[in-house]
């Protein structure tokens, strides 16, 4: 917590006058969301309404009389919840208390019906986590009935212990919905937590926006910050506009939604390009199945290299990114461009390795999207052929055409193995601990991804 407050000053200082922006992404929640709440949230609102009730002092008799009652049990067969426009939240419920009155000679059993009704206001904290706060909540009795014909009980009595257990709840009720929104609080803070995305990056999400309330959705937007290194990535926003979700706003009757600008992509590259991770050395070994290439079979293509290395030799490959790769979000399908430069070597058998050329490379790659376990994760396939050109030569000069062939088979597959490992390592979406994205489906659009999902609590 202490890290997510000394950030905000550090990027206040970052961002000031810098035209950088941070990506943006749209989180909405739709009524289905609501609906899976009241249904997860049943059991624990009943544990909670289940309080200790205290001793019922008896006048009727002349003696006073000091006499137990306990809730047996909390049934809580709905809980409601919805939007309120521009609040929040209502939540009603309706519960029936089993109560035992430990009277003597005779103990009695009431069924007590309390229908609760709370407001819940939304909003958004400095720190840029949602909170809850009761405004109002209130508890309604209904007339008790006895269990078991127990009938001896007179109405006088019965409307004393009533008024007893009534005054006794009301407030506590009111306390232990209260309770739960706390908890509730705290467990939304997660949201700001850092999530690993690779060995030395992080993302971190926090609500930028007052949430949009309607009364079918809640709507807000959440900025994400990659960290490499623990410094944030910056990059310019191409159009300088906030990402705002257009509509249509993904499927119907999914929990939620949420959209992804172009600029996270944009930075998630920038971020892996940065660490390095996208790079990758295709090692050589004679006689390997992986990279067959060696100085004999490249010698037959470049005089060059026969000459300079009559015994056959290892080729080794050093694909290097320097410039960030490029993805593209079209409407129902995404491509990610990349530029690598290709360095080629000869493992001597002193096994230093012997620069032979370097090739500028452009691959265009299909990109698919989808998400598991809250992370959207990626895999590529190709997209066309490679594109080579030779940047630098130690062997004279190189005829593509006989090499393109060779170079390609050897570059492409352990090139999509490494993207598609490091793509479906994943980034995390904004959630909260312990909750899942499920039946999550991912739509392309000119610039934007959509995701419309269920959630699922698990711990
Ligand atoms: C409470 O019990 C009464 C009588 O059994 C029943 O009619 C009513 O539906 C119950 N209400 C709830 C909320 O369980
Ligand atoms: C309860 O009261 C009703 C009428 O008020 C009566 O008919 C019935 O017999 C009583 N039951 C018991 C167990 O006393
Ligand atoms: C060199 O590569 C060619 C083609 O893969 C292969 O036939 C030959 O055995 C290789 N030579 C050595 C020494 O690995
Ligand atoms: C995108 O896919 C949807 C659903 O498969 C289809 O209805 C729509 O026509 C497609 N749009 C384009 C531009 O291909």
């Amino acid at each position: 917590m202490a890290g997510a407050c000394s950030l905000g000053p550090l990027l206040v200082l970052l961002l000031a006058g810098v035209s950088v922006s941070l990506p943006v992404t749209v989180v909405r929640l739709n009524k289905a969301m609501l609906d899976y709440v009241s249904d997860i949230g049943k059991v624990p609102l009943q544990r909670a309404l289940q309080v200790t009730v205290s001793d019922f002092l008896d006048r009727s008799d002349a003696v006073l009389q000091s006499t137990r009652v306990q809730i047996l049990g909390v049934h809580l067969p709905h809980l409601h919840l919805k939007f309120i426009a521009g609040f929040g939240i209502r939540l009603s419920a309706a519960a029936n208390f089993t109560i035992k009155v430990f009277r003597v000679p005779e103990p009695m059993e009431l069924v007590l019906p309390v229908a609760l009704l709370a407001d819940v206001h939304v909003a958004r904290d400095s720190i840029g986590t949602l909170v809850l706060s009761i405004s109002t909540c209130s508890s309604l009795f209904s007339p008790a009935s006895t269990l078991d014909g127990s009938n001896s009980t007179s109405q006088e009595l019965l409307d004393l212990v009533q008024e007893h257990i009534r005054a006794d709840l009301s407030n506590m009720l009111c306390l232990q919905v209260s309770g739960l929104v706390q908890d509730l609080n705290v467990h939304l803070g997660t949201l700001i937590g850092l999530s690993p995305v690779g060995p030395e990056s992080q993302i971190r999400y926090s609500v930028t926006s007052t949430p949009t309330i309607t009364s079918n959705y809640m709507s807000m937007d959440v900025r994400a910050i990659l960290f490499l290194l623990g410094k944030p990535i910056l990059l310019p926003l191409h159009g300088a506009h906030p990402f705002v979700l257009p509509r249509p706003l993904g499927a119907e009757g999914a929990m939620a939604t949420v959209g992804l600008s172009q600029h996270l992509f944009d930075c998630a590259l920038l971020m892996l390009q940065k660490a390095g991770s996208l790079n990758l050395e295709i090692t050589g070994q004679l006689n390997s199945k992986n990279n067959p290439l060696n100085t004999s079979m490249l010698g037959q293509l470049i005089p060059e290299v026969a000459r300079q290395f009559p015994e056959p030799m290892p080729v080794v490959l050093k694909v290097q990114l320097g410039a960030t790769p490029v993805v593209t979000l079209h409407t129902n399908y995404s491509t990610l461009q990349l530029r690598p430069s290709v360095e080629v070597l000869a493992a001597s058998p002193s096994s230093a390795l012997q620069f032979l050329f370097s090739l500028d490379v452009m691959v265009n790659l299909n990109l698919q999207l989808f998400v598991s376990k809250a992370k959207l994760r990626g895999t590529t396939s190709m997209l066309g052929g490679l594109q080579l050109s030779v940047a630098t030569s130690n062997v004279g000069s190189i005829d593509m055409d006989q090499v393109y062939t060779l170079i390609s088979t050897v570059f492409q597959k352990p090139l999509l193995d490494h993207l598609n490992a490091l793509l479906g390592m994943g980034i995390a979406l904004p959630s909260v601990l312990n909750l899942h994205y499920v039946h999550s489906e991912v739509s392309i659009c000119e610039g934007y991804v959509v995701i419309s999902s269920g959630l699922a609590y698990q711990r």
